[in-house]
């Protein structure tokens, strides 16, 4: 990615931030499946010292946090300033004294070599700038035999939560054709791509597991499209490109699509995973 698009992605997160606070509470709860998941297959516990690559507004961060104890350590990061304020103010407001924040990307982490038991990240992997030297990169700062492990979205027919509200924005606004190794929320859907890439990286038995779970949430239809419409970036500029008389159309043409998933004021999507993890060989 050249440099520009690069920040005018990171710009795109700094505008997301303020949404990813404002649900913060619905998002622990829907994708907790994918923390529970990335603990289990990284084997994070009592007094490790963890590394979370792109927290966003704070998960797994806040969640290893009480699983490693006081005699472990977090280390959050994400190079987004917004994400960090938020994600600080979090950590603040709970007085958590296991983690520390620190704003940097993947592929140039501020850490010396071999400081951390285990890497992890949840949903940030398909955003790396450079995949390959991001892995290499946590390889480095963990110590010999440590895990990595990544949780990435499974394909978007998979993950209806998303394609949705996405597939009726698009019959209305043209989306140009995307590259398959864009930055995107399924670029690594496809099974085997990211384990090749930690395979690549230089880590050892690689394992890719698809994990299955449902995204449950008690709220409306109504309150579905808000949250989607506002955390999504892609949808914000396609929703803005609209004339608004279509606003109503768009709306309930998606609340129809959704429909499904709602029964007795309870959302509940099917959704799919893959949590991809490796771990550090000898030198
Ligand atoms: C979908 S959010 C996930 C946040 C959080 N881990 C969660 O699961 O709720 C993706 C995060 O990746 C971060 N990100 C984008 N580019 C990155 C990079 N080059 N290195 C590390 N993180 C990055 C974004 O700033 C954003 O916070």
């Amino acid at each position: 990615m050249i440099p520009e698009e690069h920040n005018k992605a990171l710009d795109a997160w700094q505008d997301s931030a303020r949404y990813w606070d404002k649900y913060r509470a619905l998002i622990a709860q829907m994708f907790a499946p994918l923390t529970a998941g990335l603990v289990e297959e990284a084997r994070i516990g009592i007094g490790q010292e963890v590394l979370d690559i792109g927290g966003g507004n704070g998960e797994p961060s806040l969640t290893i946090s009480s699983i490693v104890g006081p005699t472990g350590s977090v280390m959050y990061t994400d190079p987004v300033a917004g994400m960090v304020e938020i994600a600080q103010a979090e950590v603040d407001r709970r007085g958590l004294t296991n983690v520390q924040l620190r704003q940097c990307s993947a592929d140039d982490l501020p850490f010396a070599d071999r400081t951390f038991d285990v890497a992890v990240g949840r949903l940030s992997a398909m955003f790396f700038v450079d995949p390959v030297t991001a892995v290499r990169e946590a390889l480095r700062v963990i110590r010999e035999d440590g895990y990595v492990s990544f949780v990435v979205w499974g394909p978007k027919e998979a993950n209806p939560f998303f394609s949705t509200v996405a597939d009726v924005i698009d019959r209305f606004v043209e989306s140009p054709p995307q590259d398959p190794d864009a930055p995107d929320a399924f670029r690594f859907a496809v099974p085997g791509k990211l384990a090749g890439i930690l395979k690549n990286a230089g880590a050892k038995n690689v394992i890719e597991r698809q994990l299955n779970f449902e995204i449950n949430a008690a709220i409306s239809i109504d309150q579905f499209w808000q949250l989607r419409t506002e955390m999504s970036e892609s949808l914000r500029t396609k929703m803005a490109r609209l004339a608004p008389a279509q606003l109503p159309t768009i709306k309930q043409a998606a609340a129809d699509a959704a429909r499904r998933y709602f029964e007795s004021g309870t959302m509940s999507f099917p959704a799919e995973a893959l949590i991809v993890s490796g771990r550090k060989s000898a030198l």
